[in-house]
């Protein structure tokens, strides 16, 4: 590592979408943080990979103010610098508002909406200093309405914190960036029948473009990228 290498720091790294960037940053030289609550599947995760030196692996709940930015002290520490967060730690519990079990939601809230908001309370003087950028994870359900989804109204709101943080913080030199999946396969989907979603796209598909509006020109702040998997109508 040379005082060059920008570092990443990855909210619920350790599989799915977060684990596919962190594969790609590590493959491109690069230092990346992932967190996460259980911290075996950070260490299974870390063991696959070889245990790189320019891996750190972070267990803590994104919904908790003291965890969030004890990582971004951790990181600094460290490496020494942070370049980029990427808010994507989250989850659905697949029920309605009608009907579904509220016991589930109050994590579910606390994870999707205040988690993102925490994180960038959390590094953006680091991201002040380094010229850095936000990407925020949301979905294709805080664009598109979804009958009963309190999960998408999570997403809703990942959509406005995006653009508000945007405006906030683009004078400061931090881009910020939203990227909206639609369909992607992941443990997100565990114990749910996905024979009649039709196509899914890789998680290194959608990692693809996280990694692609981090890495854009000084200068360059790409805003919003929505990508579905062909055969996804809404
Ligand atoms: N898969 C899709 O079709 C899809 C579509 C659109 C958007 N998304 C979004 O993409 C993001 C990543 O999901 P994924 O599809 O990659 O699923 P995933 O593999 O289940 O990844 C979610 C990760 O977040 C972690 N996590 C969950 N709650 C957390 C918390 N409170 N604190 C810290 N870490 C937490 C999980 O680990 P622990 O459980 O160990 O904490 C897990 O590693 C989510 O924001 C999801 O809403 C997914």
């Amino acid at each position: 590592m040379t005082e060059d290498t920008r570092v990443t720091l990855v909210t619920g790294g350790g599989t799915g979408i977060g684990a596919a960037v962190a594969r790609r940053l590590l493959e491109a030289g690069e230092a990346v943080a992932v967190t996460g609550r259980r911290e075996e599947r950070l260490h299974a995760f870390a063991k696959e990979l070889g245990e790189p030196q320019r891996l750190l692996t972070l267990p803590g709940n994104a919904a908790d103010y003291a965890d969030v930015s004890g990582a971004v002290d951790t990181v600094l520490a460290r490496f020494g610098r942070l370049d980029a967060v990427v808010a994507n730690a989250g989850y659905a519990t697949h029920d309605s508002v009608a009907d579904g079990d509220p016991a589930g939601w109050t994590d579910m809230v606390l994870t999707n909406v205040l988690g993102p908001a925490l994180l960038i309370r959390a590094s953006v003087d680091a991201l002040r200093r380094s010229g850095g950028r936000i990407v925020l994870v949301g979905s294709v359900a805080g664009f598109v309405p979804t009958p009963g989804n309190l999960y998408g109204a999570t997403k809703y709101a990942v959509t406005g914190l995006a653009e508000n943080t945007r405006r906030q913080v683009t004078d400061w030199g931090i881009g910020v960036t939203l990227v909206a999946p639609g369909r992607v396969e992941t443990p997100f989907w565990a114990e749910q029948d996905v024979t009649s979603l039709g196509r899914m796209l890789t998680a290194d598909q959608i990692a693809g473009s996280v990694v692609w509006a981090l890495g854009q020109p000084a200068g360059v702040d790409v805003n919003t990228v929505v990508v579905r998997p062909l055969g996804q109508p809404n």
